[in-house]
């Protein structure tokens, strides 16, 4: 068949084919008009805090004629960028206090990860990805970008520990020599999706070691650095608290150019559907450069850069708002837990940021299915079995998982929500017919 598009939009096509989740976005569970409807634990939304923000929102939307213009340029309004510098500042306490030159507004991180990977690698060229992973970071890095992945296997190590780094430079030099291009980039996811764990101060500073080594970007997507939280339920292995790769002092350790770091509102504040995230370089002027342009596929739109920077400034609101989030994630997480723990399914503890819950569905289906060998791979099964029961989970196969059979929960919807859907989970595990 003739094709009226390019070969990498069919590509993209294709990949798009082979992901359930169009499916289960247009077919949405809602207790009264489609309770048989898709149960979304799968995707990274945060509704915990929904009608706090709604409140503060709807109250402030008074729109100044300017914010129907292009405004200051792509790259959000300067009063935007004022404004969002100083809240980091209070937030993320960066070494060298940030400004608004610092920063590139973009609609959503996503676009920002599609950026620097644009700006830091000629096609086929490599970034460093540790698995597992947050799956989308594969088609924002590769399908238009044209970057390559290039994953990282830690075995039995944890992959946020400091012997982990040493996994990156096999990685690195594998690739290069499988190759002969280089790599140019390490995406840190941090705090970690879907791990739900910090990288230490000691594991940051030994990875841009490592980058500086080899002349490569570092690149921490900070997307959940306010989502962090107590855990109340786990024992091991001991919270490490959450600091940004903005608040080290470089000197002595990387080149600054390289650094460089993500955040975004779709998570800490629970509105992906706002659009809005930021990529943060201090003081490299070539990729600031390179996206004056560029920016203009990502402009955030004026509703946002307005609303937003209203909400930057009200330090009093966000103060209260960041700490009332994190007691409601801390609790959900624990409830999240105590179900599993009921059911016998095994969870890797210890998250303490984020919003997911890392479970090992594959060994309980084994264990309510005695007759499943050994060597059989029950993953791909047991995301049957969720589809069937009408429950989305976003699958370890996606996220890079080294270990068959592992998923991710996403834990921060309403009470009633989420049971519906661990219970959807529970009764999927027991039936064998897909
Ligand atoms: C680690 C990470 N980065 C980026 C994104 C995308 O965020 P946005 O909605 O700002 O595009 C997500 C969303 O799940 C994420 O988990």
């Amino acid at each position: 068949m003739q094709h009226l598009i390019s070969r990498r939009a069919q590509d993209a096509a294709e990949e798009a084919s082979q992901t359930p989740i169009w499916d289960v976005l247009s077919d949405a569970w809602c207790a009264s008009t489609n309770p048989n409807g898709f149960v979304n634990v799968g995707v990274a939304e945060n509704s915990l805090m929904h009608n706090e923000l709604l409140t503060f929102l709807n109250n402030k939307l008074e729109l100044p004629a300017q914010y129907l213009t292009y405004n200051d340029g792509n790259s959000g309004s300067n009063r935007l960028r004022a404004s969002m510098a100083g809240f980091l500042n209070r937030q993320l306490k960066p070494f060298t206090p940030l400004n608004a030159d610092h920063l590139v507004v973009t609609n959503g991180v996503s676009p920002a990860i599609e950026h620097v990977s644009w700006a830091f690698t000629d096609p086929g060229e490599g970034i460093l990805l540790g698995r597992p992973y947050y799956g989308t970071f594969i088609p924002d890095m590769m399908t238009r970008p044209r970057a390559t992945v290039v994953p990282v296997s830690f075995e039995e190590c944890d992959p946020l520990s400091l012997e982990g780094v040493a996994k990156y430079e096999t990685a690195l030099l594998n690739f290069q020599e499988e190759t002969g291009k280089k790599v140019r980039s390490l995406m840190l996811c941090h705090p970690h999706n879907p791990l739900g764990r910090c990288y230490s101060r000691e594991v940051l500073i030994e990875l841009m070691r490592f980058c500086q080594k080899y002349q490569i970007h570092l690149i921490s997507d900070e997307i959940y650095a306010l989502s962090v939280w107590e855990n109340t339920v786990d024992e091991y292995p001991p919270p490490v608290k959450f600091e940004s790769a903005l608040s080290i002092d470089l000197n002595g350790i990387i080149d600054p150019r390289l650094v460089h770091v993500l955040w975004g509102v779709s998570k800490d504040f629970g509105a992906n559907g706002l659009r809005m995230g930021v990529i943060i370089s201090q003081v490299n002027e070539d990729l600031h450069s390179a996206l004056r342009g560029a920016s203009l596929y990502t402009t955030p739109s004026g509703l946002a850069d307005h609303l937003m920077a209203t909400l930057f400034d009200d330090s009093t609101f966000m103060d209260a708002y960041i700490q009332e989030s994190q007691r409601r994630l801390s609790q959900s997480y624990a409830f999240t837990v105590d179900f599993l723990r009921e059911h016998g399914i095994t969870y890797a503890p210890g998250a303490n940021a984020a919003f997911f819950v890392w479970v090992d569905l594959g060994k309980r289906y084994r264990e309510l299915h005695p007759s499943v060998s050994d060597n059989d791979s029950v993953g791909d099964k047991v995301m049957d079995l969720l589809l069937k029961h009408k429950v989305f989970l976003a699958s370890g196969a996606l996220f890079g998982s080294e270990k068959d059979g592992w998923f991710r929960i996403v834990f921060t919807q309403s009470k009633e929500y989420l049971v519906l859907a661990l219970e959807r989970i529970v009764a999927a595990l027991q039936d064998e017919i897909v």
